[in-house]
């Protein structure tokens, strides 16, 4: 199935993703943690979209469409993807459904207090990427990565007013997503709140897989 992940920053898209990855065998695509990587890189889209990110706000859509784009011509996109973060804006959804049919528009659904909660406690693994969080998920050595060993770090756009700006982007911007799917018939509602093992069996009797 070809499914995105529509909610705010920290709902916990890109933690579900991941789990959802592997139990379904399809790839997760995360539009946010492949512009992390060209900043790490220091390639020329890394360096033209890092201020940006820093601050909470979202790259241009025709650079992000391209790079969509042109991930979902790949081989292993071919039998279903995740999208994570990926349409925000309406253009974007509009391109998307140009080149693929979206089967469910996954919208994670929590309140701001918890996100703010959530993406200030947030470490993630500098060498594999996974998440932790200092309170709900912590690593079992303080500061490594559990499944690799290297160092956790704190992402920049994890800043108290950087999460700010991406609420009120999300609000802005994103937020018409909902309605956009709605109309389709194409929106799923997932209550974000509990644990990330009742969110995956949720997901998985909703998503039955042949
Ligand atoms: P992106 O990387 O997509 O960031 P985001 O949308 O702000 O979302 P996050 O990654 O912060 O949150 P998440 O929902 O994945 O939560 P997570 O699982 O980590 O984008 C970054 C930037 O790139 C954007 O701001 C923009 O500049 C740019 N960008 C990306 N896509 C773009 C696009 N399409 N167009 C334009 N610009 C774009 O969880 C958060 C924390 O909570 C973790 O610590 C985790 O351990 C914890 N947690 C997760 N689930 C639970 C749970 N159930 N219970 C308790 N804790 C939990
Ligand atoms: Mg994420």
């Amino acid at each position: 199935m070809n499914f995105i992940f529509l909610g705010p920053p920290g709902a916990g898209k890109g933690t579900l993703a991941a789990q959802v990855a592997v139990s379904y065998k399809i790839p997760h695509i995360s539009t946010g943690e492949i512009f992390r990587a060209a900043i790490k890189a220091q390639t020329p889209l890394g360096k033209k979209v890092q201020a940006i990110i820093d601050a909470g706000g979202l790259v241009s859509d025709d650079v992000t469409i391209e790079l969509v784009k042109d991930r979902l011509s790949k081989e292993d996109a071919k039998n279903g993807f995740i999208l994570d973060g990926f349409p925000r804006t309406i253009p974007q959804a509009e391109a998307l459904a140009t080149i693929v049919k979206v089967d469910a528009a996954v919208n994670f659904d929590i309140a701001d207090e918890a996100v703010v909660e959530r993406l200030s406690g947030r470490r993630v693994c500098k060498g594999c990427g996974q998440n932790y969080h200092l309170a709900f998920m912590p690593p079992k050595t303080e500061g490594k990565c559990d499944k690799c060993g290297a160092d956790l770090y704190t992402r920049d756009d994890d800043k108290i007013e950087s999460i700010k700006h991406r609420l009120e982007v999300y609000r802005a911007q994103t937020a018409p997503l909902i309605d956009f799917y709605r109309e389709k018939g194409a929106l799923v509602d997932v209550d974000a709140r509990p644990s990330t093992d009742k969110i995956l069996a949720e997901f998985e009797a909703k998503f039955p897989q042949k």
